[in-house]
Parts: structure tokens; sequence; C-alpha cells
């Protein structure tokens, strides 16, 4: 199932996590299954423990389906001086789910994150690729709105 990110790489467990990357990026939900470890393991002749580890260290993998849009709230210093509580409240109440979880619909999943590097934009979060900074409480409704009138 995942030859075709397979045959980018050479079978070196230097390139693990390359990989692991590349699985998560390219499934609709977002996480590397049961099935993709084992496959892995076979690819790079490593224990699935190996990779278990990897994944649990990293929190930017998931082993868990997530939803089609990862939100990151920022929570370092910069944007929490700058309110990202109170857009953290707002993401909450608007999307009904808490950090770590997955909207029913499976649109979106809420994360907090350290700094993504634009402190000077603070607050600030991350939605799959693409970087919202400024955010307000107001903003950051009509994002989430866009988002989902243009996915439903
Ligand atoms: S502290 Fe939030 S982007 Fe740097």
């Amino acid at each position: 199932m995942y030859e075709k990110i397979f045959t980018k790489y050479d079978p070196v467990q230097e390139n693990l996590i390359y990989i692991l990357h590349d699985i998560q990026d390219t499934h609709p939900q977002h996480y590397v299954s049961e099935e993709a470890v084992q496959e892995v393991s076979d690819f790079l002749k490593i224990p699935s423990s190996n990779i278990y580890g990897v994944l649990t260290f990293y929190t930017m993998y998931s082993t868990k389906p997530r939803g089609r849009n990862i939100i990151r709230l920022c929570e370092s210093p910069p944007c929490f001086l700058k309110g990202s509580e109170k857009i953290l409240a707002r993401l909450r109440e608007i999307l009904k789910v808490g950090i770590g979880e997955t909207t029913p619909d499976g649109l979106f999943t809420l994360e907090l994150c350290a700094c993504l590097g634009v402190c000077g934009n603070a607050p600030v979060m991350m939605i799959n690729d693409d970087v919202y900074g400024n955010l307000d409480e107001n903003n950051v409704t009509a994002i989430i709105s866009g988002i989902r009138g243009g996915q439903e």
C-alpha cells in the first residue's frame, strides 16, 4: 500500500522519520496506522517497537485517526501573552472538542504546539500547512467557518 512512498527512499533507518512523515501527510486522516508501521518495519528491516518509539517521541506524529484539518495552536509564551488562551477557548467552543480531539464530522482535530517561528504575528495557529496570525476571537471564528463552508 505504501510502495509509492518507499520507492523514494533507500531502505535505511536514517530515512525513518521522512517515511513516517510522508505516510502521515498522505493519509486522509493524518495518522500512521498499525498496518503502515508493519510495512515500514518490513521495508527498513527494523522492529516495529523501534518505529513506535519514534512515533511516540515526536508529538507531530499520530497513531490515531485525526480530522481532515489539523489545527495547531501555539501555546508558547509570546503567543500566550498575546491571548492564545482566549483563542483556545473560542476554538473549543466553536468545534465542541477538547485538546487532542476530533470533531464528529471528521473535519477538525484541535492540538497545541510550541512556537511556530512567527511570534511577531502572535497569537498564531497553523491549519494543515497554512499559518494564521494576529488571531482574535472574531477572525478565528471566520477562519473556521470558511474552511467548514468549503469542505462540507
Ligand atoms: S510563540 Fe507562538 S509563534 Fe512563536
